[in-house]
């Protein structure tokens, strides 16, 4: 179900009467309607939200990479069963047609987290200073409390640039980031708190396979016999999906969150396979190395590594995680070794990894650094009542 906004509709001005009129160029609000593919007459909407963080991202994250594909977009949109999801964009009219100029969007966690709205908004760089990231919050704020949420969760993106200036720490003192951004500057504006420090990191390619072939050893020699490991790209087999599910519950529950107020999420089976169905209708690709426990049987560890041919030169590091009961001999290193080497074999063109981590997660954080990841930027996690 979508929430309609009957004014957001294309040739209608929608500024909000708390908003100033912008100054510099004249823009609207339109509500992005869900398409099932990029032939619908709104798919300019989605190309247009591509291009929007393919511009923004070199200027705030220092390059592209992360930035969505057309495709992407339009998928992720309509995978609504576990996050709910509402798009709204900035318009500006140009002699080429309609243009995005800016994009939020709004989650909201189906089966947990009732209370909860994450938001993420984007103003294209030479739109910005105009009132349209606070038009777009407004419509987030607005939504969400419609839908009875009451807290919101604000994720602020930034690049390997360190600013020489004022910095931010959560509340725990670990990890800072510039206070300058302009999106610190839109949460504090806001009121809300920095919660949690993530920290972003890069690996180049090829990362030399005599040093994979040492880390896996190494990994080996401390986990034994005890174990064994399984490499699989998509789909996921049968034999392990309950298992696999079970790996992500323990992950949604066992990460460090600092001070966000965040609870778990709820994975199943059948959760998976809608993922799966998400990854693949994407055109995305992965693989997965897990470790069995031999004497039960039990998945005690996996990792994952996706990527899209349509962004030939970088993959990301996705979930990893050890069982807490079979933690202190070496999985984490033993399957992230694997996996490197596996995706080398299937992706020996990519140039760099990314990765993910919680500054507040010193374990995963030593594999990564061992294995040869630099800092490479992060995101500050701010949250507050809505
Ligand atoms: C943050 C962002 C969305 C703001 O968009 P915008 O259209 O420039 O926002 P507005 O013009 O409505 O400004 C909103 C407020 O943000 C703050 N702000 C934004 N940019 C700022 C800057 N460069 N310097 C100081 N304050 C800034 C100000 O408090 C401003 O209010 P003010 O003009 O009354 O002082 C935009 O800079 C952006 O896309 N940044 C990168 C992505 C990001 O960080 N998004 C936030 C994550 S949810």
């Amino acid at each position: 179900m979508r929430i309609e906004d009957p004014e957001s509709t294309l040739g209608l001005m929608t500024t909000p009467s708390a908003v100033p009129a912008p100054t510099t160029s004249t823009w609207r609000l339109l509500d992005v309607p869900r398409i099932s593919s990029l032939d619908a007459p709104e798919a300019w909407m989605y190309r247009g939200v591509a291009e929007l963080h393919a511009a923004a991202e070199p200027a705030d994250l220092g390059n592209a990479d992360a930035a969505p594909t057309p495709i992407g977009l339009v998928v992720a949109m309509n995978n609504q069963d576990y996050r709910r999801r509402l798009r709204q964009v900035a318009v500006v009219d140009t002699p080429e047609g309609p243009r995005v100029v800016g994009s939020a969007l709004l989650n909201f966690f189906v089966r947990s987290n009732p209370d909860l709205a994450v938001g993420v908004i984007v103003v294209h760089p030479e739109y910005r200073r105009q009132g349209i990231g606070t038009a777009l919050v407004e419509w987030l704020r607005t939504t969400a409390q419609a839908e009875g949420r009451t807290s919101v969760l604000a994720p602020v993106d930034f690049g390997p640039e360190v600013a020489a200036g004022e910095t931010l720490a959560p509340a725990s003192g670990i990890g800072t980031v510039s206070a300058d951004l302009p999106g610190v500057r839109l949460a504090q504006k806001l009121g809300l708190k920095l919660q949690l420090v993530e920290r972003r990191s890069r690996i180049d390619l090829p990362v030399a396979p005599e040093a994979v072939s040492r880390f896996e050893a190494e990994a080996r020699a401390v986990a034994g016999d005890a174990y064994r490991v399984h490499t699989w790209t998509a789909p996921t087999p049968d034999e392990w999906i309950e298992q696999y599910a079970a790996l992500e519950q323990a992950l949604s529950d066992d990460e460090p969150r600092g001070g966000l107020e965040v609870e778990s999420d709820v994975w199943d089976a059948d959760r998976l396979r809608v993922e799966e169905a998400t990854i693949a209708a994407k055109g995305d690709r992965y693989v997965v190395t897990a470790a069995e426990h031999v004497a039960t049987g039990e998945l005690a560890a996996m990792t994952m590594l996706m990527w899209n041919d349509q962004k030939p030169d970088h993959s990301d590091q996705e979930s990893t995680v050890v069982l807490k009961a079979h933690r202190g001999h070496r999985l984490g290193m033993l399957i992230k070794a694997v996996n490197l080497r596996e995706h080398a074999r299937l992706r020996p063109e990519a140039q760099r990894i990314y990765t993910w981590n919680n500054e507040e997660n010193p374990h995963m954080l030593a594999i990564n650094v061992a294995l040869g990841f630099v800092p490479a930027g992060g995101c500050a996690e701010f949250q507050g009542p809505l």
